[in-house]
């Protein structure tokens, strides 16, 4: 059986073998997951793969813990992270009342922040009182409605100054690791180069520690759109939509139940 990770074996891994991390909701799926992936993320993009929302703005705590424990179930020997929903960590005093909370009622190893210099103190403070933090940095999907998209960052000179100053500032706030969304690949790979803690890449490229994808992106479930960065592993949409119409045609066919599968 896989060893566990904590923050500290994570921290280790830098510039050895890239981490892989890979979203998790549900305790079914995270118990697949969990031979292959070091890390679970139970990341609030789940408001739009499985609650249905336009963006993860709208995700809550109380969903965001449902799905923590969930997780935390179906593997009980794999580092889980969960996401902080947009709205639970506007400044450090909240932020660590919430992230208690997520500690208090679920088996969860860490919490996710989104944003780098205007979150630093709020990381500290966080992990000045035990909790371990996992930061987001570059493409920010909590940020969508402000921003008016999303939009791949690093593209000006500045904008990479700015990545910089993001990465340098949540690494010396005390994170563990950090996420980097949809940021050039060079400039993905010169933070991860920078930092002493894994830089763990979702459409930054492969310069960096470790990757994340969303599993319902990865296995090809959720078909509203697959952006650039996204690999599927699979066709699961198709595969289910075909496995759900043969058990359709074979209940009005009256082919099932058969013999074999009835008492
Ligand atoms: O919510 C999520 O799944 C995430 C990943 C995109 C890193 O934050």
């Amino acid at each position: 059986m896989k060893k566990k990770m904590n923050t500290a074996t994570i921290r280790q891994s830098k510039g050895k073998e890239p981490l892989v991390m890979i979203t998790a909701y549900d305790a079914l799926f995270a118990r697949l997951f969990e031979e292959s992936a070091d890390i679970l993320l139970v990341g609030d993009s789940l408001n739009m793969s499985f609650a249905g929302k336009k963006d993860t703005v709208s995700a809550t705590l109380e969903q965001m813990i449902y799905h923590t424990e969930a997780v935390c179930r179906g593997a009980s020997n794999t580092f889980v992270i969960c996401d902080m929903p947009f709205g639970t960590y506007p400044n450090k005093e909240e932020a660590l009342k919430n992230a208690m909370e997520v500690y208090r009622r679920t088996d969860a190893d860490a919490v996710k922040i989104e944003g780098g210099v205007e979150k630093a103190e709020t990381i500290a403070y966080l992990h000045a009182n035990g909790i371990a933090v996992c930061g987001h940095i570059g493409l920010l999907p909590q940020a969508v409605r402000g921003e008016g998209g999303y939009r791949v960052k690093g593209k000006s000179s500045e904008e990479a100054l700015a990545l910089m100053r993001d990465a340098k500032a949540v690494e010396e706030a005390g994170a563990f690791c950090m996420v980097v969304e949809g940021v050039k690949s060079e400039i993905a790979e010169e933070i991860a180069r920078n930092v002493s803690i894994p830089v763990i890449g979702i459409g930054a490229g492969k310069g960096v520690d470790g990757q994340v994808l969303v599993f319902s992106d990865m296995l090809g479930l959720f078909e509203e759109f697959t952006p650039k960065f996204v690999k599927r592993y699979m066709s699961g949409a198709e595969l289910v939509k075909e496995a759900v119409k043969q058990y359709a045609n074979e209940v009005k066919s009256r082919l099932f139940p058969s013999e074999e599968h009835t008492y």
